[in-house]
């Protein structure tokens, strides 16, 4: 009993602790992430934690220096400390500032907008205890490009693919979108991982080593077979961005056989040889019957009925043979 009664003591205390010191200053240490898109408008959320009047609040990006992305104080918007880039982009819904919620709508947003942005409250008392720090990383991505391509048999083809930002490039992935877990190709820490390589591009499936640091990440596939049909996606990996590895194509890729080959000796070209022996097998039939009717009404005139069978199946043959 007694150890009951200590326990739930050192609890109602260790709550009591890590309440106060909540109060004091809510430092978020886990910024949260958002990713937008180009040209969408965000949100970043930011809320007191409790009631009381809001006397200021300071959002800024912690690689802007003294200006700010917003500066509410004393009811109104401070404009001369406003970093450029964010004239007439930013807003603070005025009704929701007295409940506490003190989010910025960010609108507009462009690739620029990237990075950590501090949202910093001050309530009515004035020594630190009414502060609130929060903060979060933006992230803003292009959707994936998308395109078709097609290549022609035993050709070697580049399906081209090019980072979004100037930076140093860590991971360059290429999947196809039906292989599961196995890669293309993949390049890490300066050098290709073949491990998970999946067994068809082995020694086929090349990058540019010399221009990945300029960006340019393009596949090489050579001598391009009917199952390499499919969805490719380029995935790119850059320092300073978020580790997350960011999307930057899906490539659709048709192999059809080359201009002018003949079909029967292409054996990769086996789709349409079927349908071309579907179609003689089709007349042979057509013609055996029809010859079968025009036996019948003639040898209906001098024979009994029950001797067609024979030259019935040996006739087709021959006159699909001629076609
Ligand atoms: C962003 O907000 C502006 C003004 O509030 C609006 O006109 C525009 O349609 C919004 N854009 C998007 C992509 O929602
Ligand atoms: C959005 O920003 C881009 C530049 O980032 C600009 O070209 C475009 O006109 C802006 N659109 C609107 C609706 O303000
Ligand atoms: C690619 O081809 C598909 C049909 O296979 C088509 O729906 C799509 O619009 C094409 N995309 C482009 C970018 O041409
Ligand atoms: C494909 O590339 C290989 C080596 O890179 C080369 O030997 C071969 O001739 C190329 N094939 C075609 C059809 O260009
Ligand atoms: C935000 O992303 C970072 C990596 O960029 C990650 O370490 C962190 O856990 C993420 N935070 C949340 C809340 O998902």
């Amino acid at each position: 009993m007694y150890h009951f009664v200590s326990l739930l003591l050192e609890l109602i205390w260790i709550s009591f602790i890590s309440s106060s010191s909540a109060g004091e200053e809510s430092l978020e240490k886990h910024p949260t992430n958002i990713t937008v898109e180009p040209g969408q408008n965000v949100t970043l959320p930011c809320r007191t934690p409790d009631s009381k009047p809001v006397i200021a609040v300071e959002w800024s990006r912690t690689d802007l220096g003294s200006e700010y992305v917003l500066l509410y104080r004393n009811d109104q918007f401070d404009l001369e400390n406003q970093h450029p880039s964010f004239k007439n982009r930013v807003d603070l819904e005025e009704e929701q500032i007295k409940a506490g919620d003190v989010s910025l709508v960010l609108k507009n947003v462009s690739t620029d907008d990237r990075g950590t942005y501090e949202c910093l409250v001050i309530q009515t008392e004035t020594n630190s205890r009414g502060k609130t720090v929060l903060y979060i990383n933006l992230d803003v991505v292009p959707p994936p490009d998308q395109r078709n391509m097609t290549a022609e048999l035993g050709q070697n083809v580049t399906l081209p693919c090019r980072a979004l930002d100037i930076k140093p490039i860590i991971v360059v992935e290429w999947d196809r979108t039906d292989l599961g877990v196995e890669y293309v190709i993949l390049f890490r820490n300066d050098q290709f991982d073949l491990k998970n390589q999946h067994p068809s591009f082995k020694n086929r499936v090349d990058l540019q080593e010399g221009q990945i640091k300029d960006g340019d990440v393009s596949l090489t596939v050579k001598n391009v077979v009917t199952d390499d049909r499919g969805t490719y996606e380029c995935r790119v990996s850059q320092s300073e961005t978020t580790s997350r590895r960011q999307t930057v194509l899906y490539i659709k890729l048709d192999v059809v056989p080359p201009p002018g080959e003949p079909v029967d000796k292409n054996k990769d070209g086996s789709g349409q040889l079927s349908v071309v022996l579907l179609v003689a097998v089709i007349m042979g039939i057509a013609i055996a019957v029809g010859v079968f009717v025009m036996y019948r009404k003639k040898l209906k005139f001098f024979r009994p009925p029950e001797e067609p069978a024979e030259p019935e199946v040996s006739i087709p043959l021959d006159s699909s043979a001629k076609f």
